[in-house]
């Protein structure tokens, strides 16, 4: 069977199952998505793809794009980012503040909360204009002009983000923010509001498939090594509390957000970006995961 057959293949068993998710509602405006949602996008490194189901319909990447902070921060800083925060998964939920105390305010990985509001700070410092460059530097590495931060969802969780306000000040009562609080969470909260689609996401990770390099034009966006190292990120820290399951069941590393997306890759193969909004007690897509788990056990398309 080739790709296009298996994704066919599965995206319809996959969306015929019971889906028991639950919609992420204590960012207001998320509970407003479409539940019936279910798009997926596979991307090779020729910049061929292929999707099915709402695969153009755009959604909140919300934690997703830590990937995309990271490697600006990292391109930036190089390995002396990691003196403020960890590469170790957390076994914690997401948003948890219970590792931070033991920890001295150094968060055990940059896609926890605590770790990707570190990295906001680091830009803060960094950027003269860290709303504006960053999504400077994401629209050139997926090629996408146009793409915007979502103001709606951006203002519904400043209002409503109080564990996010909780642990930007714990961190920087242990000396790990160096900027004003607010600053670094209006960034934060702008972050985790860009909005793509599963076609568009599964693009704007190949430069992660293809050794740092943006396929379109070989350029660098950052050094082999440092791809390296995010991509075991993402398969040791990528889902949080579930990390060791989805290695477990998908066997790639990846990234997940509460807007219901999931992005996947192999490297030196392909990336792929599947999007159902309702998430499983972990915050990750209830079918999300299914169709990965499926995917990747019916197919050669797994790193093991
Ligand atoms: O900070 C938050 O809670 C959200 N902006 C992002 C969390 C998230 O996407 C966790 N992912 N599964």
């Amino acid at each position: 069977m080739n790709y296009k057959d298996i994704i066919e293949k599965v995206f319809h068993d996959t969306k015929g199952l019971t889906n028991k998710g639950k919609i992420a509602t204590y960012i207001p405006e998320l509970a407003n998505v479409n539940p019936t949602m279910f798009g997926v996008h596979m991307t090779n490194l020729t910049g061929e793809g292929y999707g099915m189901g709402n695969n153009l319909v755009k959604f909140s990447i919300q934690s997703i794009a830590k990937v995309f902070s990271l490697t600006l921060a990292y391109r930036i800083l190089g390995e002396e980012i990691w003196k403020r925060v960890d590469v170790e998964p957390s076994g914690t939920k997401f948003d948890s503040l219970l590792l931070l105390e033991i920890n001295n305010g150094i968060p055990r990985n940059p896609f926890i909360n605590s770790g990707a509001i570190v990295i906001c700070d680091i830009l803060v410092s960094h950027l003269g204009n860290a709303r504006k460059e960053f999504l400077t530097f994401v629209r050139d590495l997926s090629n996408l002009p146009n793409l915007s931060y979502s103001d709606k969802i951006a203002d519904s969780e400043k209002a409503n983000g109080y564990r996010n306000v909780a642990l930007c000040n714990f961190i920087k009562s242990l000396g790990n923010i160096k900027n004003d609080p607010t600053e670094v969470l209006d960034f934060y909260f702008d972050m985790c509001s860009l909005e793509m689609n599963c076609e568009q996401l599964s693009y704007a990770f190949t430069y992660l498939a293809n050794g740092g390099l943006k396929i379109s034009d070989s350029s660098e966006v950052i050094t082999k090594p440092q791809s390296k190292r995010i991509n075991a990120l993402m398969l040791t820290c990528g889902f949080y509390d579930e990390s060791g399951e989805f290695a477990f069941k998908v066997g790639l590393p990846g990234k997940s957000g509460v807007g219901g997306g999931i992005v996947a890759l192999y490297p030196h193969s392909y990336t792929i970006a599947v999007w159902s909004p309702p998430l499983n007690p972990n915050g990750n897509s209830f079918l999300g995961m299914k169709f990965l788990e499926e995917f990747t056990t019916h197919s050669d398309f797994t790193i093991f």
